[in-house]
């Protein structure tokens, strides 16, 4: 029997993406997959029920007829309780989930039966490169976040020199050089800012030059330059004294700077404070800061998440998802991510579970009513359960 997959219309607020495209559509059509979507699920990616039918797709006008047929369903954000109780026991949802940041919903996934797949706890390996919508979506972020700095700025970004006179570039600082701060770099360089960049890992120095920033480099010991990131690549809370250097550098940098773009994250902690409210006010009037780390606490003291504020003449944006404002983009990236996923995850048309794959188990939260995600247990304060190897979804 073909598997069914179910792809519900976003209802939360902002929310404008949708988890497949038709071309992703049929291709899990080609991998032996029946697939649902809800009527007015693609309208504002731009992308019309008649297109999904084209594709092969099936466009159900009724929630809960589509969740009621469904063994599998794709999205992008988290269920809305609505919706989890739609969901029946033993499907598989995949969506982000955030589960690090929220655990009571892997509880209430686990407690409804359902196996849950978070596409943020995808791993970060080579393998898995296509499936990374944390890549994808941070890159629409980094970029977007440029744009907005760049429209809210009194200021043009890049030098001119005309006959009424030479106009100096903009100054930037990219905090944060991962995926979405190397996107803003690449960004603002276009535009003809001088952009400046720290981060806490130092590998990301010659990424940053590349790309024709500047790196501003905190001193560290040998010791602290061998721990500042994981073996995943992801960068680890510094010590105080580290913070201490850092936030003497960051102060005498921020003065200069016209726009400051924050993206630095540590996984399952709140977002690091980098920029303080005395270096708000350190800040010429009319500059921009954009705070991609909102969601997480901010990285800017005074950040509002979803608001823009303005604090000192400086205006401090808080947008929590800078990738739904760009739905067009956003969406095709993020249904092929979806889309190789699932197709890692089927077999011979059917769903196959193999908990031995390093990407399968890194990625499930929640299987057989247990939490067997280690992270997201760490974070409930239990032990993850084992789920049985290589075990198929009904
Ligand atoms: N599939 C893959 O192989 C793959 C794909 C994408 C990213 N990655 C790696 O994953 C890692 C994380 O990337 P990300 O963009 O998701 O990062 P992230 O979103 O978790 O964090 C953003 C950046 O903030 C930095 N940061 C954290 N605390 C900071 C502080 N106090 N001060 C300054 N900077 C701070 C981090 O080092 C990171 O570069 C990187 O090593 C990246 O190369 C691997």
């Amino acid at each position: 029997m073909l598997v069914k997959i179910a792809v519900p219309r976003e209802i939360a607020q902002g929310e404008t993406r949708v988890a497949l495209t038709p071309q992703a559509v049929a291709a899990l059509i080609a991998d032996g997959a029946e697939v649902l979507v809800e009527a007015g699920a693609g309208e504002e990616s731009f992308i019309s029920d008649a297109a999904y039918r084209e594709a092969g797709a099936t466009v159900v006008t009724d929630a809960a007829a589509l969740y009621g047929d469904a063994e599998m369903v794709v999205r992008v954000g988290r269920p809305t309780d609505d919706e989890i109780g739609m969901l029946r026991s033993g499907l598989v949802l995949i969506g982000t989930l955030g589960t690090l940041a929220n655990p009571k919903l892997a509880e209430q996934l686990a407690k409804a039966g359902v196996t849950a797949i978070s596409m943020d706890s995808i791993p970060r390996i080579t393998r898995a490169q296509s499936m990374d919508t944390l890549s994808s979506q941070a890159t629409v972020g980094g970029y977007k976040a440029v744009l907005l700095a760049a429209e809210r700025l009194p200021k043009f970004m890049p030098l001119l020199t005309t006959a009424a006179g030479t106009v100096r570039p903009a100054r930037g600082i990219v905090m944060g050089a991962g995926v979405a701060g190397l996107m803003a770099i690449g960004t603002a360089k276009r535009l003809g800012a001088v952009v400046e960049a720290t981060d806490v890992r130092p590998v990301v120095k010659e990424q940053v030059e590349s790309l024709g920033g500047t790196f501003i480099e905190v001193e560290m010991t040998d010791e602290e330059k061998a721990n500042a990131e994981t073996a995943g690549g992801y960068a680890r809370e510094m010590s105080d004294d580290y913070k201490q250097r850092q936030a003497a550098l960051i102060a005498e940098r921020v003065k200069e700077a016209d726009f400051v773009i924050t993206t630095a994250l540590i996984p399952g902690r709140p977002a690091p404070r980098l920029v303080t409210d005395e270096m708000v006010a350190s800040m010429k009037p009319g500059s921009v800061i954009v705070d991609m780390a909102a969601e997480m606490g901010g990285n800017v003291e005074g950040t509002e998440p979803g608001k823009e504020v303005v604090r000192h003449g400086v205006t401090i944006i808080g947008l929590t998802n800078l990738p739904a404002t760009m739905p067009a983009s956003a969406t095709q990236m993020y249904a092929k991510n979806m889309q190789t996923l699932v197709h890692h995850l089927l077999k011979e048309g059917s769903i196959n579970l193999d908990f031995s794959d390093e990407i399968t188990r890194g990625a499930t939260i929640t299987h057989g009513g247990k939490v067997i995600n280690e992270a997201t247990a760490k974070a409930l304060g239990i032990e993850p359960s084992d789920p049985v190897p290589a075990a198929k979804a009904e």
